[in-house]
């Protein structure tokens, strides 16, 4: 299945994709995972690309197209993928229509997870990450086993330099007038599967699943 989870941030994009991952062994591409590598590297691209995360805002389309259309390409995405945090501008869902036409392959659906903005705020503010491995938590709703370090791995957990309460606010803005859209876009491409993401990450994925038919 060739999919794209759609929504503001914090909605659970990035929780509902890992599940879905599990279920049908297809990747997770999360644009925000692959520029959050991106960031550490000493280059003027990881320079440029750490202080536009770090304000909220958008890296510009051609890089994230680029970065995209080569993950696309590699093996494990020949049965399916799941596009996490992409596309996020009518520019880049134009630019993924052109890749997908190339390499033969069509989109199954956008699965959109709507979630207010007082919830997210909440949402993100509680999330920790493991600064070793990744893994994420939520201090009151996936809180880890001990305090402050990771079940996984033990290692330390902390929070995203952009989930900071003011640079949280700055992406819900950029979400509501840069990604919105997208919305609409898919909608009218009867692609669209709207979830209702104010319910348990249980019960959100069983949504999804429902509307797949997985
Ligand atoms: P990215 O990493 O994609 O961030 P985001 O879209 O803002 O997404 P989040 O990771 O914050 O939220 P999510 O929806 O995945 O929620 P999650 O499951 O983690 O992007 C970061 C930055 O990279 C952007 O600001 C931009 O600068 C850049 N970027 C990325 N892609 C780009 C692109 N295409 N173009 C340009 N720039 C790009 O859940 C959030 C929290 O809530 C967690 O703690 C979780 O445990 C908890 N939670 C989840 N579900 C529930 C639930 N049902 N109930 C209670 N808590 C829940």
């Amino acid at each position: 299945m060739n999919l794209i989870f759609l929504g503001p941030p914090g909605a659970g994009k990035g929780t509902q994709a890992k599940k879905l991952v599990d279920l049908l062994g297809i990747p997770q591409i999360s644009t925000g995972d692959i520029l959050r590598e991106k960031k550490r590297e000493d280059s003027p691209l990881g320079h440029k690309v750490r202080e536009i995360m770090s304000e909220g805002k958008l890296v510009p389309d051609e890089i994230v197209i680029e970065i995209v259309k080569e993950r696309l390409g590699k093996p494990d995405c020949g049965k399916g993928f799941i596009l996490d945090g992409f596309p996020r501008t009518i520019p880049q869902a134009e630019a993924l229509e052109k890749i997908l036409a190339e390499m033969r392959k069509q989109l199954d659906a956008v699965v959109y997870i709507d979630v207010p903005d007082e919830e997210l705020i909440r949402r993100i503010s509680g999330r920790r990450v493991c600064e070793e491995c990744g893994e994420e938590y939520h201090i009151i709703f996936k809180p880890p086993r001990v305090e402050g370090v990771c079940d996984k791995c033990g290692g330390k957990l902390i929070q995203r330099e952009d989930d900071k309460e003011e640079v949280v606010k700055k992406r819900i803005e950029v979400y509501n007038e840069s990604t919105a859209p997208l919305v609409d876009f898919y909608e009218k491409k009867g692609l669209l599967k709207k979830i209702n993401g104010v319910a348990s990450m249980e019960n959100v994925f069983e949504s999804i699943k429902t509307s797949l038919g997985v």
